[in-house]
């Protein structure tokens, strides 16, 4: 392993341990019996969480791994995975609860029942229809935290389309690499959104992406900022529509087809190892079974009764499958929030979560840091009596910010759940049960019931108790990613290769069990970066950089962050005759990775450097590039090719940015 994060340290020392109330667990949802349950049995365990949902027709079959990694899941079954979200909970006389409690940055507002979603979904799919989507079409949407973007993956699962979602803080050429990647038919956005109280062009950007973009057709435009919008919204006659000219006018009759349970729902991009990003590839009754299994599972969800909020955003697989797919499936009653957690003040979560009595809130351990920083005293002003269960998602949770979120959100009552999990496993995979395990500051646990997870040394063995290795998961489960959209190669590769004599997938994750064999998380050990709980990979950082013209080469690494966990560290040789290394043109660097990439990716920091440090086989070490960036004492060089170099380094070392 290459890296280990600071909660290792910690991990040697930490003892605390929190056992759930009395109380909360003589209610709760979940209980200890249900990890032997589902090892004993594991498809009558599956197949009970899958009736959970409504089927059309029933699967013969709890799974099929004789085609092993790709898998089958509830083979046979059919079912729509919108109806299951909506409809059946209007059928079953719940019209009238709210599903959303929509928030928007500015402050304006809109709740929406599930009637009225049923009536905007059923629109919604209308439209999409006479815009010539059909079943297996792909969908591309680029959206912020409206309630249409909801609507949207919806009404695109409702007709059998895929979605594709692009995070809104993409750039145009991240875009349409997505949306050539899918042969996206629809592009579906809006014509500006709201950051930080101002508001900013959305459709000019995607325009900029679309330009000769063959596969599209048509691009669906929801009006969100309007004539707040300083500049005009392009428009390209006979492709773009507006959402309320055509949506709106629809009727709010369809009926939902069943579709198998292995027909595809949706396909989203994360990055890998190489700069071209993956397009991971969902399907139907085995993603939506461990999507709402979970959410009633880890959260203790009580439909009707709990007011939940993950502050995820829809272009993340958080946003998924814990704002759309899990909390629907199980009628929740949720909050969705447009905009930043500092507008305009920086009790704006505590606020929200006072007003709608929120019971369950799920966010990220960057996010918790910055609530550290901002101070105690601003939660302290809300009543946040409410709130029952707190979730921790996207990265490792350091124990300091774990029983900060405890005592300052929590009042030291609240089960905190640390949730592991990826876009490729779809769903919560190593957790604790808030009503039954006794959580541990910064642990994620324990693999949930019905799912298995070792810790293995290089060999694949797994190791003992206080041994530390790689994350593998050594069966399949319901809502694992059936593939990479097009490129089955790189499927194999990327996930099943390493331990291809075990049959394991290797998640890319470094682990530990502690004395008790509780699972602890140490960080990715390839050479993905996590910034704020977003996956980046250096190559996509190094392919940035060198495109720019005074760029001769690059390298990348990701170096411990108080606050976003990770910050993008870049090492840069100029090309020969280019001026450079002055502030300025530092900041250029910075920018035009943000163009290329999205804000998301821009370097915290570029180092101009005279040469970088590589093995002799021209491999580049990370390792001592990280040394620095971290400030540390340089380590072992004896493998460069040339030691002197990281003199040469540390000696005329420009840096800029930390802005
Ligand atoms: C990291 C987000 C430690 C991990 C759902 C994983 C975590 C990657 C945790 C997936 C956690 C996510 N503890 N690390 N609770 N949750 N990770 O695909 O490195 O955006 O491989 O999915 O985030 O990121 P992704």
């Amino acid at each position: 392993m290459t890296e280990q994060s600071p909660a290792l340290d910690n991990l040697l020392t930490e003892s605390r341990t929190f056992p759930p109330s009395e109380d909360f667990a003589s209610r709760a949802n979940a209980t200890a019996d249900w990890y032997a349950k589902g090892d004993e049995d594991r498809d009558a365990f599956w197949a009970e969480q899958a009736h959970r949902l409504h089927w059309d027709t029933e699967w013969s079959q709890v799974v099929d791994w004789s085609d092993a990694p790709f898998a089958k899941w509830f083979v046979g079954g059919k079912l729509n995975v919108a109806y299951n979200c909506v409809d059946r909970h209007v059928e079953a006389g719940h019209g009238d609860q709210v599903a959303i409690h929509w928030v928007g940055e500015p402050g304006d507002t809109r709740d929406l029942t599930y009637a009225d979603l049923k009536r905007e979904v059923s629109k919604a799919a209308n439209a999409l229809l006479s815009l010539g989507v059909s079943a297996n079409d792909r969908v591309a949407i680029q959206l912020q935290m409206v309630p249409e973007a909801i609507v949207a993956m919806l009404a695109c699962a409702r007709i059998g389309a895929l979605h594709s979602v692009v995070f809104g803080g993409f750039s145009p050429s991240a875009l349409r690499q997505r949306v050539d990647d899918a042969e996206a038919k629809v592009v579906i956005t809006s014509d500006g959104q709201y950051r930080r109280g101002k508001a900013a062009p959305m459709k000019a950007n995607v325009d900029e992406a679309l330009e000769g973009a063959e596969s599209v057709e048509k691009v669906l435009v929801v009006r969100r900022t309007g004539d707040d919008l300083d500049a005009e919204v392009p428009w390209t006659e006979g492709r773009d529509v507006w959402w309320h000219e055509l949506v709106d006018g629809q009727s709010e009759e369809h009926t939902p087809e069943a579709f198998d349970s292995e027909h595809p729902l949706y396909i989203l991009y994360t990055s890998g190892t190489t700069g071209k990003p993956k397009g991971i590839l969902h399907t139907s009754g085995g993603y939506l079974t461990q999507a709402a299994y979970t959410h009633n599972a880890v959260f203790d969800h009580k439909p009707g009764e709990d007011v939940y909020w993950c502050t995820a955003d829809i272009g993340w697989v958080t946003g998924h499958s814990y704002i759309v797919y899990g909390p629907l499936a199980n009628r929740a009653t949720q909050v969705v929030y447009e905009g930043t957690p500092n507008t305009p003040h920086e009790g704006r979560h505590w606020e929200i979560v006072q007003k709608y009595k929120v019971s369950i809130y799920y966010t990220a351990p960057t996010l918790i840091r910055t609530f550290m920083k901002w101070g105690a005293d601003i939660p302290a002003k809300y009543d946040l009596s409410s709130l029952r269960v707190l979730g921790s998602v996207g990265e490792p949770i350091n124990p300091e910010a774990w029983m900060w979120y405890r005592e300052n959100i929590g009042a030291e009552r609240c089960p905190i759940v640390d949730t592991w999990w990826q876009t490729e496993t779809g769903a919560i995979m190593i957790s604790p049960l808030p009503g039954v395990t006794s959580t541990k500051p910064g642990s994620a646990q324990r693999p949930l019931p019905g799912i298995s997870a070792k810790v293995v040394d290089d060999k694949g063995d797994e190791v003992g108790k206080g041994g530390g290795g790689y994350l593998v998961l050594d069966k399949p489960w319901p809502a694992m990613l059936r593939g990479i959209w097009g490129d089955n190669e790189r499927y194999r590769d990327t996930y099943w290769s390493r331990f291809a004599d075990q049959g394991y997938y290797f998640a890319g994750d470094g682990a530990k069990y502690d004395a008790d064999g509780d699972v602890w998380l140490l960080g990715r050990v390839d050479d993905v970066m996590n910034i704020s709980g977003h996956r980046i990979s250096t190559t996509e950082v190094e392919s940035a950089l060198v495109s720019h013209p005074t760029v001769a080469e690059a390298a990348v690494v990701g170096a411990t962050d108080p606050t976003t966990g990770q910050g993008i560290v870049a090492f840069v040789i100029l090309r020969g005759g280019a001026e450079g290394g002055g502030d300025e043109a530092i900041q250029e660097l910075r920018n035009h990775v943000a163009k290329e990439i999205g804000p998301i990716a821009k370097p915290r920091q570029i180092m101009v450097v005279p040469e970088l440090p590589k093995t002799r086989s021209g491999k580049i070490m990370r390792r001592l590039l990280r040394d620095v960036a971290e400030n540390r004492e340089v380590g072992d060089v004896t493998t460069l090719a040339d030691s002197s170099v990281m003199d040469l380094i540390s000696s005329g070392l420009k840096t800029g940015g930390d802005e």
